[in-house]
């Protein structure tokens, strides 16, 4: 059984060139991990793809891809910096840095996360205020159809500048609103083709559009947080720390006063972790949320189900962070939703910090690595019916929550999400205060079977612009 693909001399040149075209074409946008996916079927749950020049490795699987990530965690837990992330973060920040200024600000950040929110009663608080602005939207539609794209991201982003900044933003700030789009935009046009033929051609830089968009984009971003944060320095007191920003400045001074040289407590890497944070945190649970309620549309039958266990459990008062346990349907439903979705199919590339022998094949030291997620969460060695949106998945036969090891959205190891504590926060509050809120359905004229589940092309799969209607049920 051969699990890394060697391939014959003309095969490979043939391969060699098809992959080239797929890679401009088709790399990272909805086809091609379903490409990958296809091979994984072929060639085993190891195998080697080239784009142009470049050697990279796909892991599928539930068991090969929690060998690697956590079982040789050190070995495959590097991040692999493409042309275009290394020129929006010049290895600063968290997403796309490694060693010890990686190392340093996972550390930083995931410290403030937890004292500004993750796992505390203060982030449900700001959350559950949160949620109200959102019904509030949903409301004005008054049952009439919209593209819930918007407040979704919105609340979501909401919530991360809450733990940055300290302070929420309405919804109707011209500032915010493009902030939120231009974030969008970004995580869009990062899963084009254009870009990824940047990434393999960088010289092509100057005649593609969307790189010089990217760029621009990126420039009025860091302007604007750059601004925030100078708004903060203003009113700076190191006895009452605000938000991460503030946790960050304090910090700043200190290994200053300290004649500190080679302190990574620098404003890049500030800028840096805050649209770090801001990109990873804000479109992955809008979009998890958005396909939550199609799904709800979709599936009337579940969404009664839904709806029967929070009126039997919880009445009509506020959805709690603890009444989790006595919502095992409900909970089974949120996990079912990020398995089906799988936002992140090949989560996001690794590459491995030293030479590792892998299930008896050598990977070099630097070699790309594609932990394809989906596999994983759709791998029909441990999935009774991968393809279906099925709760029970996640339920025993007494209708009890079971947690599922092959349930791995937010991946694993070294690199793991480091916001999977607020997440799975935010998509429980949210997701029940709206379905005690509302009924969801298809726009009038059409019907459920017709709503469709194709995820869109961009670097998180969305799902495709759709509208709904959100009928009071209250
Ligand atoms: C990384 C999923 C929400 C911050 C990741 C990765 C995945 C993921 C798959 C890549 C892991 C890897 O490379 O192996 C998700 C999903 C979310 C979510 C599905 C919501 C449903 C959040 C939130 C935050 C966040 C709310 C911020 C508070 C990050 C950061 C990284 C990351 C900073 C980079 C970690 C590193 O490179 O060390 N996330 N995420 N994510 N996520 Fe999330």
């Amino acid at each position: 059984h051969l699990d890394i693909l060697t391939f014959s001399c003309s095969f490979w040149f043939r391969f060699h060139y098809m992959v080239v075209f797929m890679g401009c074409l088709l790399y990272f946008i909805f086809t091609f991990y379903l490409l990958q996916l296809q091979f994984s079927k072929k060639y085993g749950s190891v195998f080697t793809v080239y784009f142009g020049p470049k050697k990279a490795v796909v892991l599928a699987g539930y068991k090969t891809v929690k060998q690697a990530l956590v079982d040789h965690a050190e070995e495959f837990g590097g991040r692999y910096v493409s042309r275009v992330a290394d020129d929006i973060n010049q290895q600063h920040g968290i997403l796309f840095s490694n060693g010890d200024n990686w190392k340093e600000m996972r550390r930083f950040a995931l410290s403030n996360l937890r004292d500004y929110g993750m796992g505390k009663k203060i982030a449900e608080e700001k959350i559950l205020e949160e949620c109200q602005y959102l019904i509030e939207v949903f409301e004005k539609h008054k049952g009439q159809p919209f593209d819930t794209t918007q407040p979704m991201n919105h609340a979501a982003s909401n919530i991360i500048a809450f733990i940055v900044y300290g302070s929420r933003f309405e919804y109707s700030d011209p500032q915010f609103k493009g902030m939120v789009n231009r974030a969008n935009e970004n995580i869009r046009i990062i899963g084009t083709a254009p870009i990824q033929l940047y990434n393999i051609f960088p010289w092509m830089g100057k005649w593609i559009k969307t790189v010089k968009l990217l760029k621009n984009n990126l420039e009025v971003q860091v302007n604007h947080f750059r601004d925030l944060i100078d708004q903060l320095k203003t009113s700076l007191n190191a006895e009452m720390c605000r938000c991460l920003i503030d946790s960050f400045q304090i910090r700043k001074q200190k290994d200053e006063d300290s004649c500190v040289t080679d302190s990574l407590y620098h404003e890049e890497n500030l800028l840096k972790v805050v649209s770090n944070l801001f990109a990873a945190g804000t479109d992955t649970t809008g979009t998890t949320l958005r396909w939550a309620l199609l799904l709800m549309a979709k599936y009337p039958q579940i969404q009664f189900q839904v709806q029967e266990e929070l009126r039997r459990e919880t009445g009509s008062r506020q959805v709690r962070v603890e009444d989790r346990k006595k919502l095992p349907y409900t909970d089974a439903v949120i996990h079912e939703t990020q398995r089906l979705a799988s936002i992140l199919p090949v989560a996001i590339p690794h590459v491995t910090t030293q030479d590792v022998n892998f299930q008896g094949f050598f990977i070099r030291k630097g070699t790309t690595v594609y932990p394809l997620l989906t596999s994983v969460l759709h791998d029909d060695c441990e999935w009774e019916t991968p393809s279906t949106f099925n709760p029970a998945h996640f339920l025993d036969k007494q209708g009890r929550f079971v947690k599922r090891d092959a349930f791995m959205p937010f991946s694993a190891g070294r690199r793991a999400c480091l916001g999977e504590g607020l997440a799975r926060m935010e998509l429980f509050l949210f997701f029940t205060s709206l379905l005690q809120r509302f009924r969801f359905t298809p726009p009038p004229g059409v019907t459920e079977e017709e709503l469709d589940l194709t995820p869109a092309v961009g670097f998180t799969l969305n799902p495709s612009p759709h509208q709904l209607c959100a009928v009071s049920i209250v």
